[in-house]
């Protein structure tokens, strides 16, 4: 390729693409489609956690004017098997958790489906449910695998000897709750049968796969399922796999012949859209008088449904973070009468981190050493399990970094600075999340014009993605922002993967560079001359994934925390965070800047505020509304901050870049806990950092 001749827009703060669409309301998310004869749909949900459904009594909804058709077990249209029943819709008569959809009611409106859907009497048979995820749970189980394909276990040495035999060790167990998603839009979908296919308006972070699952379960070709989804308001996972609400729509439109909208209420977040799995995390560390790790054993139990096996990836970060000769990891599940857990920003490595990093700090206490200094003591040289070089690993970057930054030489001893009633401390964590790619393809077309248009199945959740994209287009077409459109979210649209594992810009920027590069060929054989009616090119990623060699790709980062805590109430305040980061090229500084603060403050929220309770003896979740499952809101973020390091990582892909959307999470909690160790000298190791539980421990 030539040098490019234009200033490359790939790492200039370019204001979002469609910033003027949305802020002028004419952005259309999935609800907000239209389509002749609307009609509405509303679940009813399993008032019991386990059992049967016996019988349903729809004969006072039916009654109610507008009501089209009650719909469950007996009447459904049969599915075929996408391989998750969470989405096998009215398919039994059993029912695998509190809230699962049992039941619906379409209607002529969204109101009248609504309340009658409060109207249809279900019978059930009741068994006796178990939802309570415990350590000594007799039905705990090694899942082969934990999400979406690591090894359950993982060893090297003797770690139970080396703790043994060790100067300095920590030997703790650390918790963390149920979280649940909550974007801004819930799980919406407008169902259209037509042309003898079916047009999914939905609301997801994968129109590819949301379209594949759909045609499997209505034994359709996937070329007759088209999924459209141009904006998403969120999703931090929970729109990564279809739910039961597209399915519940498709069906709801089948029965009644006519389009039919599902909007997901808030409430129903809580039951059907996944969730972060609760954790009981030991963390053993062993270390000799310096702080040099001779093990690290983490062993996570954590819980699933009895409809569909999802191990997370709990205890994955110990394997590359810090070196030890003497190493365990390992995960053990049980299924529980609960919902399906699924991803949930950074599942895995958010809560094992948070248990990791908290242990690491205990040890800097235990050995006397700066925690920031312990970090850099353990640093490997190479992924301490595989022995794969590091395509890049900046961490020792970002905590030296991190601490000029912040400040933290004027970090005191634990419980030292008070000022009044609060006590003042400050914490650190590192960060770290891998740097995946998927496979994906890409389409670009030039007008005889001179217009640019890309196309490809890509999702923007709110991430920016699809202004990064545009500039990445460009620089590889070295064209003006202004002569490229980029148009996402359409499964006609080359397929592409899942807005998931902080993957979307590296795996579908790879597709479209190439595609780039192969219509500038194109043209090159035409003589630079565009014919009447244009040229298109196609790049797919999967040769160039194949053909990358074996290394250990992964964004590091470090956090910073400086909290107060009210010295008799136990309340916590964040008072300032930040967050230094290693992860590769940065395409957009502005979006990048706001996805790292965007998963800080999540970190934040899940230190101090969130926590979806699940009642025993009720067997569900509780606080199912934002009035009672608390979330960060502008008065609890105070200072906070983002920067990176200037990383040059050739080993990646052609943009050279790592994903941005979950490192952001990864630690901060950890930082936050560390910090409220720092300000009073009490440990609390089950999240979230409740007042109760700082006057407690
Ligand atoms: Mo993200 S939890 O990988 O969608």
């Amino acid at each position: 390729m030539t040098a490019p001749v234009l200033p490359r827009s790939v790492g200039t703060p370019l204001a979002r693409v469609d910033a003027r669409e949305k802020v002028m309301g004419q952005a259309r998310y999935a609800y907000e489609h239209h389509a002749e004869g609307m009609a509405y749909c509303h679940p009813v949900q399993a008032t019991i956690a386990s059992g049967e459904v016996q019988d349903v009594d729809a004969s006072e909804a039916l009654a109610c004017e507008g009501v089209l058709a009650v719909i469950w077990a007996e009447n459904a249209p049969a599915l075929g098997d996408a391989g998750d029943d969470e989405l096998a819709l009215f398919q039994s008569r059993s029912v695998a958790y509190r809230g699962q959809i049992v039941g619906a009611v379409v209607a002529e409106s969204l109101e009248i489906a609504r309340d009658a859907a409060g109207l249809v009497r279900v019978a059930y048979d009741e068994r006796p449910h178990d939802v309570m995820l415990r350590a000594e749970h007799p039905e705990l189980y090694a899942p082969e695998k934990v999400n979406p394909s690591f090894p359950n276990e993982t060893g090297r040495g003797d770690p139970d000897g080396a703790i043994a035999a060790a100067a300095v060790s920590v030997d703790e167990t650390f918790t963390t709750p149920a979280f649940h998603n909550n974007p801004m839009e819930p799980h919406a979908t407008v169902a259209v049968w037509e042309h003898g296919g079916l047009t999914l308006y939905d609301s997801t972070q994968g129109a590819s796969g949301v379209a594949s699952t759909i045609a499997k379960l209505f034994e359709l070709e996937p070329a007759q399922v088209r999924v459209i989804s141009p904006h998403v308001g969120g999703g931090f996972g929970s729109k990564g796999l279809p739910r039961p609400s597209v399915v519940l729509a498709a069906i709801a439109a089948r029965v009644v012949e006519r389009a039919v909208k599902v909007a997901t209420t808030r409430q129903q977040m809580f039951a059907y859209t996944g969730y972060r799995t609760p954790t009981i995390q030991r963390l053993r560390l062993a270390a000799d008088a310096e702080g040099r790790l001779q093990a690290i054993s983490h062993e996570a139990s954590e819980q699933t449904s009895r409809l569909k096996e999802y191990a997370e990836q709990t205890a994955i970060c110990s394997r590359w973070m810090y070196a030890a000769p003497n190493r365990r990891t390992a995960h053990r599940l049980v299924a529980l009468d609960v919902p399906t857990p699924s991803w949930l920003r950074a599942p895995g490595e958010c809560p094992g981190m948070y248990a990791l990093e908290s242990a690491m700090d205990e040890l800097a206490v235990a050995a006397g050493v700066d925690p920031i200094e312990l970090r850099i003591a353990n640093e490997p040289e190479v992924h301490p399990e595989n022995g794969s070089r590091f395509s890049s690993r900046n961490l020792v970057a970002c905590l030296r970094q991190g601490a000029e930054r912040f400040g933290w030489e004027r970090r005191g001893e634990p419980g030292g600075r008070r000022d009044g009633r609060w006590l003042h401390g400050m914490g650190v964590a590192a960060s770290t999340y891998p740097a995946y790619q998927m496979p994906s393809q890409a389409a670009v077309r030039i007008r005889h014009d001179g217009g640019y248009v890309v196309r490809i199945a890509a999702a923007d959740i709110g991430t920016g993605a699809r202004t990064a994209l545009t500039q990445i287009a460009a620089d590889a077409l070295e064209v003006p922002l202004e002569q490229v459109v980029v148009r996402i979210g359409d499964s006609g649209f080359p397929r592409a993967s899942v807005a998931g594992g902080s993957s979307g810009t590296a795996s579908w920027g790879t597709a479209i560079v190439l595609a780039c590069r192969a219509l500038r060929e194109q043209l090159a054989e035409h003589g630079g001359e565009v014919p009447a009616d244009g040229l298109e090119a196609t790049a797919g990623t999967a040769e160039f994934l194949k053909s990358r060699e074996q290394l250990a790709r992964y964004a590091f980062g470090a956090q910073f925390a400086d909290v107060r805590v009210d010295a008799s109430s136990g309340e916590v305040r964040v008072s300032r965070m930040l967050g230094v980061f290693a992860a590769g090229r940065i395409i957009n500084p502005r979006t990048a800047r706001s996805q790292l603060i965007g998963g800080m403050t999540m970190g934040i929220s899940m230190a101090l505020h969130e926590e979806s309770v699940m009642d025993a003896a009720y067997g569900d979740f509780v606080n199912k509304d934002l009035a009672q499952y608390h979330i960060a809101a502008c008065a609890d973020i105070e200072q906070i901050d983002a920067h990176w390091i200037d990383e040059t990582d050739d080993e990646l892909n052609p943009m050279g870049s790592k994903g941005i959307g979950e490192i952001g999470i990864v630690g901060t909690a950890a930082a936050v806990a560390n910090a409220v160790f720092n300000a009073t000298g009490r440990r609390v190791r089950d999240l979230p950092i409740r007042l109760d539980r700082v006057l407690a421990s």
